[in-house]
């Protein structure tokens, strides 16, 4: 495993082909986002982040799951379906500051830990992550 993530570094194996490739990938990545959105749906920590969100979770699930599966190097579902994902324009209308961005990451890296993800690929995964919730910052 270390060897594989290693060579992610090297862009020779991507965070897709890490989290299962093409036999699980996708199965994987739909579990994480499922359950990163469960965490913030009843984490008392997450509830400003959560009350950003519309009462019902299903289409921002879905989208998530479309976007990260292209984003790790898997199927572009979300740009097949919605085209370029402009993602900081569309996160132009919520108050995105420090403490929402840090509340995304926690329910992520929560979500990582429940899954039982390992140590070395959840920390890769954390910060490539925390490039693209800080870069949607905007206050
Ligand atoms: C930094 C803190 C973040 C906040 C506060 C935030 C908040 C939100 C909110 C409120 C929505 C609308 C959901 C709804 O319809 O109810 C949304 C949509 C979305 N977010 Fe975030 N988000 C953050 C970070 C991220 C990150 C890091 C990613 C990707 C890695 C991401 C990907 C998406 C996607 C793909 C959508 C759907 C866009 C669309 O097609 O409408 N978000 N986000």
């Amino acid at each position: 495993m270390l060897d594989k993530i290693e060579e992610a570094g090297s862009n020779k194996a991507t965070f897709f082909e890490l989290l299962g490739g093409e036999a699980n990938g996708v199965e994987n990545i739909r579990l994480l986002v499922e359950t990163f959105y469960d965490i913030m749906d009843s984490d008392p920590k997450a509830k400003p982040l959560r009350d950003l969100h519309q009462a019902d979770l299903t289409s921002a699930r879905e989208k998530l799951f479309m976007f990260l599966t292209g984003w790790t190097g898997g199927p572009q579902l979300y740009i097949e379906r919605y085209g370029h994902p402009m993602l900081r324009a569309r996160h132009l209308p919520f108050v995105v500051d420090e403490s929402a961005r840090d509340q995304w990451m926690y329910c992520m890296i929560k979500a990582m830990h429940q899954l039982g993800y390992e140590e070395d690929l959840m920390k890769k995964l954390a910060t490539q992550l925390y490039g693209v919730a800080d870069f949607m910052r905007n206050q």
